[in-house]
């Protein structure tokens, strides 16, 4: 951890200097461009300006005071008063060899474990998962490896929708109209049918509307029957999400849906009622911002005029719940960015609530997956997109292209890379883009084996393989790296930054910042490939150069595997 070391001294010359300065403040980060050095700080020029001290002096003063030759070669002042630091090719090369012995690790547990509840995923029942709740899904379980990986104690919790007035309507449907055959063969497809089906009747029939509100309140009322066709709906639904998850390699420590807050919700609003934080407003129990500007204008019901709770009251329920039970430090909902007004209120009111809690509240929010038209991604026929049938037609995009690179692979073995590509392909066009931005949906862009994609990551990542497969290497007997072409220190310095770049994933939910990482890493391995030869090398050299491609092998595959991505050997 070079950047830790060289950030400590750093602080310890400021103080030297100024002794009451924020030294934590004082941060090296990567160079933009390496030509400029390996690492960069600019934090003296706000601590000179806040004093009204000439930067340049500031930086001269503490550079008089900075110890750092143990890791790099020069130190310069740069700028209105930043200081950039080249490391020294022994520094880089001791940096990565004791990476590659201390459990290849490039990055250091974290010395302040938190608990992090993640909130992703969260379908709702009787509906099919659609495209959007892929980026929920995809994004959350990267966060959560992450998270995981740095020593986190991460936990995650699927809040399924499994409660709410579409009940009423769907019990309608379920027992007037119900095909069990069909149920059978695709339930979701059928609840889905139901659905459509009584809905269009209420658009009819007033005494349509009647009936299913009934329902609902029997339902709520804890009916037998009615409870028990919604449980079926619950177990047929789950199924199928399972079968999804399974899929995408994506698992739960807990799937508390919706309907166990009920028991609470009553409460919920007695206790704001209590704290004055409700007040009632033409018969429904109301939060109101006042203090709050972007809040002014959009009160939150918490209960609705006929007594109801709705989502932000079972939000405020499980968020008291999590805290109960798990005491996180941080909880994190990933969820599409037009909730963004409903986490404001729901945080909003929970710290007024809890206003002696010290956990924090984290809305990851993404865009949408857009058609070539820049609309909302749809079927031809113009229905939302299936999840399960994206991933179908995912698998057998990448089967063609794996049966027309490699004819004679067994079938099995072209289905089984079909699959990772495929799958791999899908997320990683999903991690790619700024979270927060709308990207459109193109299935040659994911796929091609050339650009910034999951199928050139991994191709990258065969082509170290197949080095491997020609010579063996054994990581104990390699003792130094020499880095004496420009490829290989460009190659070494590019590895040394992994820990940052998954510290910075973790600290601002950006998965995107490890895909860019990971495509410029296998741009560095290519043209050290092709510039450095490895097995026709000295034996020194070779060593070094294996040692090299070892590391970055290592690298490559945890990165994709905190993406979600599985490797393949060959492609
Ligand atoms: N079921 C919701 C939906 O499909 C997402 C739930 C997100 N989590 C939460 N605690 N509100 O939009």
């Amino acid at each position: 951890m070079i950047r830790r070391q060289i950030e400590q001294r750093i602080q310890t010359a400021t103080l030297a200097i100024l002794p009451d300065a924020d030294a934590a403040s004082v941060l090296i980060r990567p160079c933009q461009d390496s030509k400029f050095g390996d690492y960069q700080c600019n934090a003296l020029m706000a601590l000179a300006k806040a004093r009204k001290l000439n930067p340049r002096q500031l930086a001269t003063d503490v550079l008089a005071k900075l110890d750092v030759a143990e890791w790099c070669e020069r130190v310069e002042i740069a700028g209105a008063g930043f200081l950039n630091f080249h490391l020294s090719k022994a520094a880089i090369a001791t940096a990565l060899q004791s990476a590659a012995r201390d459990e290849y690790r490039f990055f250091r547990k974290t010395d302040h474990p938190r608990t992090i509840v993640i909130d992703f995923s969260s379908p709702n029942i009787a509906k099919p998962m659609h495209i959007g709740h892929i980026r929920s899904t995809i994004l959350g379980d990267c966060l959560a490896r992450t998270l995981r990986l740095l020593g986190h104690r991460v936990i995650t919790d699927n809040h399924i929708g499994d409660w709410g007035t579409q009940f009423g309507k769907l019990i309608v449907g379920w027992k007037t109209d119900l095909n069990r055959t069909a149920l059978d063969t695709d339930a979701i497809a059928e609840m889905e049918r139901l659905y459509k089906l009584v809905n269009a009747r209420c658009d009819a029939d007033p005494t349509v509307i009647e009936s299913a509100r009934k329902e609902l309140v029997n339902l709520q009322e804890g009916d037998a029957d009615n409870l028990s066709i919604w449980r079926e709906m619950i177990a047929l639904s789950q199924k199928q999400f399972d079968t999804i998850y399974g899929r995408l390699g994506v698992r739960f420590d807990h799937t508390y849906g919706e309907s166990f807050y009920n028991p609470r919700l009553k409460s919920v609003v007695e206790d704001l009622r209590a704290s004055d934080i409700v007040r009632e407003s033409e018969g429904a129990q109301v939060v109101f911002f006042d203090d709050i500007p972007s809040l002014k204008d959009h009160p939150a019901i918490v209960q609705k005029r006929d007594g109801g709770a709705n989502y932000t009251t079972t939000d405020l329920a499980t968020i008291e719940f999590r805290l109960r039970t798990w005491g996180p430090d941080e909880v994190v909902y990933v969820t599409d960015g037009r909730q963004q007004l409903h986490f404001q209120q729901l945080f909003s009111i929970f710290r007024r609530w809890h206003s002696n809690t010290q956990m924090r509240l984290a809305h990851v929010w993404f865009g949408s997956i857009l058609g070539d038209d820049g609309k909302p991604f749809k079927t031809r026929s113009g229905e939302t997109v299936k999840l399960a049938d994206l991933l179908d037609e995912a698998e057998e995009r990448a089967l063609k292209a794996v049966q027309e690179k490699n004819p004679d692979l067994p079938q099995e073995t072209q289905r089984e890379i079909a699959r990772i590509v495929g799958l791999g392909a899908v997320k990683y066009a999903d991690l790619l883009p700024n979270r927060q931005s709308d990207y459109v949906f193109s299935w040659d862009k994911m796929l091609a084996l050339q650009g910034n994609t999951a199928p050139y990551l991994l191709y990258a990542y065969t082509r170290v393989q197949s080095i491997f497969r020609k010579v063996e290497f054994v990581r104990s007997q390699t003792s130094s790296l020499q880095l004496a072409a420009p490829e290989e220190l460009a190659l070494a310095r590019h590895l040394l930054n992994y820990g940052m770049v998954i510290e910075a994933v973790a600290e601002e939910y950006r998965p995107n910042y490890l895909c860019n990482y990971l495509y410029e890493l296998a741009g560095h391995f290519a043209r050290f490939y092709e510039g450095c030869p490895v097995l026709k090398a000295s034996e020194s050299e070779r060593d070094s150069r294996l040692l090299l491609c070892h590391l970055t092998a290592h690298v490559l595959r945890q990165g994709l595997e905190l993406l979600g991505i599985e490797v393949v050997d060959q492609m």
